[in-house]
């Protein structure tokens, strides 16, 4: 596994897979959760006339907000229940097909809600929303796998960083699209939510050339011809060069013909040896969440005001932390390249508490000091970009690198169902809890984040430039493990005469 050879880059073909899962896969499912809000209320409207016409019932205050959370918020149960098929799916269709099957229930979700209006139907509102998170949940569960799988070994953070790259990316042109003088509308509001699946579509119709991983045809699949004839056309060079990773390959095949049977989520769920890099993917993926980056968002728009911005300016600087956040995620393709994956995540953990513990004294001060609604302002943009140095990133694929290829795509699922069942409860207790305690909810938040940096300093062992069957034995034995003692030196030359090599 060192490396003395110099792998081939970003090919064209892998430029295309990222750009087209980029676009046509992540980038909607952050639009399908950045869209919903701004024009929420108009939308909130529209169920309320159209339970009333319909069914002539008349809802009152508090009625029609759980029937509008249950709007929301059954997209984050779709996508809990989309990231757990996910393996399922990315293992009997393969990565590339698995995604194909996302976008087109991304594309069914899109016509929905684009006659939902016309159809005076809340139904189908309701209905769209589930396809939107099933389709979304699978996508966050298999796109970082099949890009991951793609890309030389130099490049597997820089790809796994695509899949968030495209979520914020999303969230930013939902943002955007949503404003009152552009989709956010009356009028316009079913046209907005379906933009979505054109995106989807661009997906559907690039797929069609895209390669198959070859780590899935290879160990999966058992298809070894096929799998060189698109490992050659992904790195595009001669078979020779690829000697290196077709021994890899053949490895973590007779590893995964070691291991026995299929491993199905009950398998991963009930191996001791893998309770330690399971449990370190869940933590960082819920985690993610539970560090309240959804609530800072949110809050963000009436922090903005309160700092004595128009609504407009405020609906401004919104978007302007969302550029925040998109930038940080173009920069991580490279510093994932960079950065070690433990330094980095630890950085971004401890810059996260700090901006949270003074965006929390800011807010509980914003009337007593002049400065404060300032501070309030630059700890919301402080924490956005130290949230999206290591913690935006990063669960989306540490998963990757801490499992061999056989139980990868159980353990990326219910990594992801983590994710997004942390997603759901953030977005159905932040509401009331800002509504009981206000500023201190932020406090919660930087405690969440203490506890995952103590997790994580402890068990999170180096995995940059490492193949998963090398870490492996690091984890195997539960919290017991010491991921960071053992022959750590030997590893670390490796790392370093890798890099220099791949460079
Ligand atoms: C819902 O619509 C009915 C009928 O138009 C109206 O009387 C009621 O106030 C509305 N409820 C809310 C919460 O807006």
């Amino acid at each position: 596994m060192e490396t003395s050879v110099s792998y081939p880059g970003w090919t064209k073909i892998l430029i295309l897979a990222a750009l087209a899962t980029v676009l046509g896969s992540s980038t909607p499912v952050g639009y399908n959760i950045g869209v919903i809000n701004t024009p929420g209320y108009i939308i909130k409207q529209f169920c309320n006339e159209s339970v009333h016409s319909r069914y002539n019932i008349v809802l009152d205050e508090s009625q029609l907000d759980i029937l509008w959370s249950s709007v929301v918020s059954i997209f984050l149960i779709g996508g809990s229940i989309g990231s757990l098929s996910g393996s399922i799916l990315a293992d009997k269709t393969g990565r590339k097909g698995g995604l194909t099957i996302s976008s087109i229930l991304g594309l069914i979700a899109g016509v929905l809600f684009w006659v939902s209006k016309t159809a005076n139907s809340i139904e189908m509102l309701l209905i769209g929303r589930v396809f939107g998170g099933l389709s979304a949940g699978l996508i966050t569960a298999i796109m970082p796998m099949y890009m991951m799988e793609l890309a030389p070994p130099h490049l597997k953070g820089a790809t796994g960083a695509l899949c968030p790259l495209g979520v914020t990316l999303g969230i930013l042109f939902g943002q955007i699209l949503s404003m009152y003088n552009i989709l956010g509308n009356e009028g316009g509001w079913p046209h907005c939510l379906a933009i979505s699946a054109i995106f989807q579509f661009i997906y559907v119709v690039i797929s069609f050339i895209l390669p198959e991983s070859p780590k899935y045809l290879f160990v999966i699949k058992e298809k070894p011809a096929l799998a060189l004839k698109e490992l050659k056309r992904i790195r595009n060079v001669n078979e020779e060069l690829l000697t290196g990773e077709i021994e890899l390959l053949k490895f973590e095949e007779q590893e995964n013909i070691r291991q026995g049977e299929h491993w199905s989520i009950s398998r991963v769920v009930r191996s001791p040896e893998l309770f330690l890099p399971l449990l370190l993917v869940c933590t960082l993926q819920a985690g993610q969440q539970l560090s309240g980056v959804n609530a800072v968002f949110y809050y963000s728009s009436v922090i903005f005001k309160s700092a004595g911005l128009s609504v407009k300016s405020s609906e401004l600087a919104t978007i302007g932390a969302g550029c925040c956040n998109m930038f940080m995620a173009i920069m991580s393709v490279q510093t994932m390249i960079w950065f070690k994956r433990r330094t980095i995540l630890q950085i971004s953990l401890v810059t996260s508490i700090i901006f949270l513990v003074i965006l929390g004294i800011s807010i509980s001060y914003m009337d007593k000091y002049q400065f404060m609604p300032y501070l309030c302002i630059v700890s919301v943009l402080g924490y956005v970009l130290c949230y999206g140095l290591g913690l935006g990133p990063i669960p989306y694929f540490i998963g990757s690198e801490l499992f061999e290829v056989g139980a990868r795509s159980s353990a990326m699922a219910i990594g992801s169902m983590a994710n997004w069942s942390g997603n759901f409860v953030v977005g159905l207790t932040f509401p009331t809890m800002a509504a009981y305690i206000g500023a201190p909810s932020f406090y919660i938040f930087a405690s969440i984040v203490i506890a995952i940096l103590i997790f994580i300093r402890t068990y999170l062992p180096e995995t940059k430039g490492k193949e998963a069957c090398e870490i492996y034995s690091l984890v195997a034995n539960g919290l017991k493990s010491k991921p960071l003692m053992p022959s750590r030196n030997i590893k670390e030359i490796n790392t370093i005469t890798n890099e220099k090599d791949t460079i």
